[in-house]
């Protein structure tokens, strides 16, 4: 099937109680790793590409690699979406490209600019039969060159949201209710420490969502920052060179109860850098000699393809769902 947009996926997760994944993709054995996982557990699946990914890689090999994908799993919907649109002309250029959604990131914009910028876009791309996920909200973390320290983030209010979605238009929402971007989602004193000495992060604010979920009932709620930082690849990272002290990310069963709420999308990425990370890593530590690229890279493609493999089925329950 061609990609699709993630109107029917969303309806489908809301009513059976699980999340779809949406994973950043940075290049082909990344776009490989995922998509084998969904296609070998048969998963809806949202593809999404950041600012920082479209600098990288290049718009049109990422939109080339999500149609390769879309080939190789005929029988799986795959969306592609713009992660983080920074402004109009991002999301358009993206909606224009063969993108199915986009996410405008206007949450660090007073409200009624966050609307106004929000709107624009929604106008737009569904003229285009694009579909759009908006923020409100501020999560701490760094995504793409926006730093947010964890004292300047703030939860999502949730007085706000029917207002925000009516006027907008938007078609998903991006909450924050203490999820982080990146591997070091708290500091030390925002957390305790378990008996093994690993940084145990605050619980997310459930009030919040089902406050929200209240408000705005059956429509699809996004989680960012959403990685759990496993701390076998942390370790197998600090193991092989590397140094990533105090790395600590969302607890799995938060997030699955999280997915079984109104919570429809769930945003991963750096827990797909901690696999292929790790790997490499252990991969020049056992072998310093090797110097080809395809010796490496296919045990990191095959770890991405394992952990996203667990999180599909254990975390988002979107498993059997496509
Ligand atoms: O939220 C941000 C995503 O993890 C994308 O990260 O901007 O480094 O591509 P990036
Ligand atoms: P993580 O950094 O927790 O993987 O979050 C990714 C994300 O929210 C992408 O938009
Ligand atoms: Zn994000």
């Amino acid at each position: 099937m061609p990609l699709v947009t993630t109107t029917e996926m969303f309806k489908k997760a809301y009513d059976g109680g699980y999340a779809v994944g949406a994973f950043n993709v940075n290049n082909m054995e990344i776009v490989q790793g995922i998509t084998e996982a969904a296609r070998e557990v048969n998963a809806p699946l949202i593809l999404q590409v950041s600012k920082g990914a479209r600098a990288y890689a290049n718009h049109t090999y990422l939109v080339k690699l999500v149609e390769a994908a879309v080939i190789e799993c005929p029988n799986i919907p795959i969306a592609l979406h713009l992660d983080h649109g920074p402004d109009f002309e991002t999301c358009k250029a993206c909606i224009d490209g063969g993108f199915t959604s986009v996410m405008i990131d206007a949450s660090s914009k007073p409200f009624e600019e966050n609307i106004e910028i929000t709107k624009k876009v929604v106008e737009y791309a569904h003229d285009h039969g694009v579909v759009v996920e908006a923020e409100l909200g501020t999560l701490a973390g760094i995504e793409d060159d926006v730093k947010v320290a964890a004292h300047a983030a703030s939860y999502t209010r949730p007085e706000e949201v029917e207002e925000f979605v009516s006027k907008t238009g938007c078609d998903s929402l991006a909450i924050a209710i203490g999820t982080s971007h990146g591997a070091y989602k708290f500091t030390a004193d925002q957390c305790t420490r378990n008996e093994k000495g690993i940084l145990v992060p605050p619980p997310l604010r459930f009030d919040v969502l089902e406050e929200v979920s209240k408000r705005l009932p059956g429509f699809p709620i996004v989680l960012h920052g959403s990685s759990s930082v496993p701390q076998d690849y942390v370790k197998m990272i600090n193991d092989n060179g590397g140094k990533m002290p105090d790395a600590v990310g969302i607890p799995e069963e938060q997030l699955r109860k999280a997915a079984s709420m109104s919570v429809c999308k769930i945003n991963i990425d750096s827990d797909l850098r901690l696999a292929m990370t790790g790997t490499i890593r252990q991969f020049f530590n056992e072998h310093p000699d090797k110097f080809d690229p395809r010796e490496y890279l296919k045990p990191a493609r095959a770890n991405i393809k394992e952990l996203v493999k667990h999180k599909l089925i254990n975390v988002l329950g979107c498993d059997g769902k496509a």
